[in-house]
């Protein structure tokens, strides 16, 4: 199997992220009917999995370092099908947030461990990209979930098919994992080294992998105890990742995309576009937007680095941001309604660019290797606590400011998070996992920041 065929199999966790949060803004217009749903039971259905991914985050740290990342995620996998069957068959409300809670908790471990196992099986010179097809099969999956959700609005029983398609991925995602390697950085922290140069040379094929074990060596023989306690995750140490790591956690979205992902028809029809029909059509072609600026990121994380791309990326939101605030606050109808929509997809395109990516990718980069799984669970429950702080304010901060003062909010706060990265993330690129590792250990991290950083 080659390395990419490795990837691609390993990256439909993001597929699947992707789908199943995307799919039931589409699905919920027809359940509410069918279930007699209430605003409040339909809030439920929606964050139940919002909730479950937090759940499914927290768990999955100490489970992935001690049973590897592979046997998780494949388990994730299992979880999908079973979570989308069961919501697709449901005849009741309650079985149906069972299934919801389920795919949720899938959600959550999957958007933590593909990237991690992205990182740990990738060399350091392409790690970037390779990484970032995690957030491409995201935007992929969400596009997906728009697709089928407007191919199936007519059709009977249409909701169903829309959840239990989420099952698919997630059979090839479990197929494959078993088939596919364990990480050889948590194989070599579990004292197989002999099994992770295997590994190391299955994924790189031809290519010497001598110098790559021996960097992942001396960095174990550097961690010369075992961390196994999760306090130790308040180590002076991991003081600095942790705060870039929760940091960018809840910058990517107290910035509002998800407003834009779960929202956009109901964004649309309040600015002024006639039909529901072209809502969700335009809800589409932002969809769209989010794939196609994704591959341009993937083409430039590893040339610009990380702190480039954020910098564009969180400039970008604000301006859009800005745009979008004084368009509502200018009235638009008719016309008008398009600026608004061209500011969403411009605003998407920008967070494609930088922070949808790059965060998922540096909170596998800046970790050490014995305490990655945990810490990176630590920032992956942050990310979605805060998705669902936003997901369930949102309507009602509508409400009590109207759409002009919520986007200026959103904006007002993607210039604080440009602030934050200025100051605080480090460049990585080029850089291999344990030369990062050494770096913040030792405190030179000052250095990282440097957008001219040459691979070491
Ligand atoms: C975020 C998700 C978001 C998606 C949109 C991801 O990086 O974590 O919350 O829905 O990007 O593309």
């Amino acid at each position: 199997m080659t390395f990419y065929l490795i990837a691609s199999v390993a990256a439909l966790g993001g597929l699947l992220f992707g789908y199943d949060t995307g799919v039931i803004s589409g699905a919920l217009i027809f359940i509410r009917h069918v279930m007699s749903l209430s605003p409040t039971m339909q809030g439920v259905v929606v964050s139940i999995a919002l909730a479950g991914a937090a759940i499914g985050a927290a768990l999955v740290g100490y489970l992935s370092d001690r049973a590897g990342r592979r046997r998780v995620i494949l388990g994730a996998g299992l979880l999908f099908i079973a979570g989308a069957i069961i919501s697709a068959v449901a005849q009741s409300v309650v079985v149906l947030v069972i299934g919801r809670f389920f795919v949720g908790l899938a959600i959550g471990v999957a958007s933590m461990l593909t990237p991690l196992y992205l990182a740990e099986i990738s060399p350091a010179r392409d790690r970037g990209a390779i990484v970032s097809l995690n957030q491409l099969c995201i935007t992929a999956g969400i596009l997906l979930s728009y697709l089928v959700g407007y191919a199936l609005a007519s059709a009977t029983g249409g909701w169903r098919w829309m959840l239990a398609l989420g099952a698919v991925p997630g059979i090839v995602l479990s197929a494959g994992m078993l088939v596919l390697p364990e990480s050889p950085r948590w194989l070599a922290g579990h004292g197989r080294v002999p099994d992770a140069q295997s590994v190391l040379q299955r994924l790189r094929g031809a290519a010497n992998v001598s110098h790559e074990l021996a960097t992942l060596r001396q960095d174990i023989a550097r961690e010369d105890r075992k961390l196994t306690s999760a306090w130790e995750l308040l180590a002076p140490r991991l003081r600095r990742p942790l705060i870039i790591g929760v940091g960018l956690a809840m910058f990517q979205q107290i910035t509002g995309i998800n407003t834009v992902i779960y929202f956009a028809p109901i964004i649309f029809q309040s600015a002024g576009l006639s039909s529901a029909a072209t809502s969700i059509l335009a809800t589409a072609g932002v969809g769209a937007v989010n794939v196609i600026m994704t591959v341009v990121s993937i083409r430039l994380i590893d040339r610009l680095g990380r702190r480039q791309l954020l910098y564009w990326s969180l400039g970008g939101m604000a301006v859009t941001l800005f745009v979008l605030s004084g368009a509502f606050f200018a009235g638009t109808s008719g016309e008008l309604a398009w600026i608004a929509v061209i500011s969403v997809a411009a605003y998407v395109g920008f967070f494609a660019i930088g922070l949808g990516p790059v965060f998922w990718l540096l909170i596998a980069e800046i970790f050490p290797l014995a305490l990655r799984g945990r810490a990176m669970s630590l920032a992956t429950v942050a990310n979605w606590g805060f998705n669902l702080i936003v997901s369930a304010t949102f309507l009602n901060l509508v409400g009590a400011l109207g759409s002009t003062g919520a986007f200026l909010i959103y904006g007002v706060l993607s210039l604080v998070a440009l602030a934050f990265v200025a100051t605080t993330v480090p460049e990585t690129k080029g850089r291999s996992l344990e030369q990062i590792e050494a770096a913040l250990d030792a405190g030179t991290s000052q250095n990282l920041p440097s957008a001219q950083a040459r691979p070491l």
